[in-house]
């Protein structure tokens, strides 16, 4: 099953083209991660996984169909060179709606977070670009299957097209139809997510390429699939019945045991600085004198805290240059 043929059961025959179709998706950080696929063409993941949208962080995207002789992207007002991986990426994505009529498009980003940076840019810029597109071309298709054809842009991207929890389902079948992400209905008012920068540089090896090399070469890895169901379950309960401590733990130790299956791998891969340790340490002694917050890490060196408001104040005194984001009481886009 190729990409083209997932992307042919779902569209229309014929599109409808408007002007220009727009969107925003927020990007996402999952809880319980996604990592290892057991179909690459297609993102298919080996475990099902959990997020949380971050409202405010993400991607507007614009697209109006072009006279230009090829695709033209800008990304934050500035131009995207053709022979970028960037642009290869996105233009391969569009590659796949085009069918037999040989439309271009001009296509407008707008980032609000730093592109490759283990902040979910893909995810949120490729279930943008998905939105957007069905916009342009009025395809009306629910988001179900919008998410599923995000995900054969970023995996991830499946998760980003709405806010709150939401969780993605790795399904069973060979085409995907089944796996879709769909948002969990509980809602977290006091909940805060604290983003640490600790460096915007891009990352040195892509998500993919990672995952991959750890699927094939971490012994630890086969612990992943069984740790993950139990992680599902667990915080899942957790957010129905409001229990952070549990939420919390469950949440970091799911991101401390991906990081040990990229530290088994061969050749290691290690996605922390020594300011991503170091910034542990400290989260770690706050946690030892009483104060409840807790960590996720994704394919970078950057941390997402995790807290109630109630903790912010003293949080905030240690850790002064955290992005506070509350989830459930800002507005989306
Ligand atoms: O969707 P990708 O290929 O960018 O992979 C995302 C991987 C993690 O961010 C590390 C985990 C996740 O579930 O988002």
């Amino acid at each position: 099953m190729t990409k083209a043929q997932v992307v042919a059961q779902l569209l229309p025959s014929t599109y409808a083209p408007k002007e220009t179709g727009a969107s925003f998706a927020p990007t996402n950080i999952a809880l319980c991660k996604y990592w290892g696929k057991r179909n690459t063409e297609l993102n298919l993941p080996a475990t099902s996984s959990l997020s949380i949208a971050l409202p405010g962080k993400g991607a507007f995207t614009k697209v109006m169909l072009s006279t230009q002789a090829e695709d033209t992207v800008t990304l934050n007002g500035l131009s995207i060179a053709t022979n970028t991986s960037f642009y290869r990426r996105l233009t391969q994505f569009i590659e796949l709606f085009r069918k037999k009529v040989m439309w271009r498009l001009h296509i407008e980003i707008q980032m609000t977070i730093p592109v490759a940076a283990g902040l979910a840019s893909s995810a949120c810029g490729f279930a943008a670009l998905t939105m957007a597109l069905n916009d342009l071309f009025q395809w009306q298709l629910p988001l179900r299957d919008l998410s599923i054809l995000a995900r054969l842009g970023s995996g991830s991207a499946a998760r980003s097209l709405w806010s709150g929890f939401v969780e993605w389902h790795q399904g069973e079948r060979e085409d995907g139809m089944d796996c879709y992400a769909e948002p969990l209905s509980m809602q977290w008012p006091s909940l805060c997510v604290g983003i640490l920068t600790i460096s915007q540089k891009e990352k040195f090896l892509s998500s993919r390429e990672a995952m991959l090399r750890t699927v094939k070469t971490s012994d630890l890895y086969r612990c992943w699939p069984d740790k993950v169901q139990r992680d599902l379950t667990q915080l899942k309960r957790a957010i129905h019945e409001g229990d952070f401590t549990t939420f919390g733990m469950t949440a970091e130790s799911n991101a401390l045991a991906m990081h040990a299956t990229m530290l088994s791998s061969w050749p290691p891969i290690c996605y922390a600085l020594p300011e991503t340790l170091a910034a542990m340490q400290q989260l770690w002694e706050l946690r030892q004198q009483g104060i409840e917050v807790y960590f996720t890490q994704d394919a970078g060196p950057n941390l997402k805290f995790l807290f109630l408001e109630e903790s912010k104040p003293l949080i905030n005194k240690q850790f002064s240059n955290l992005d506070i984001i509350y989830p459930f009481k800002q507005r989306v886009g």
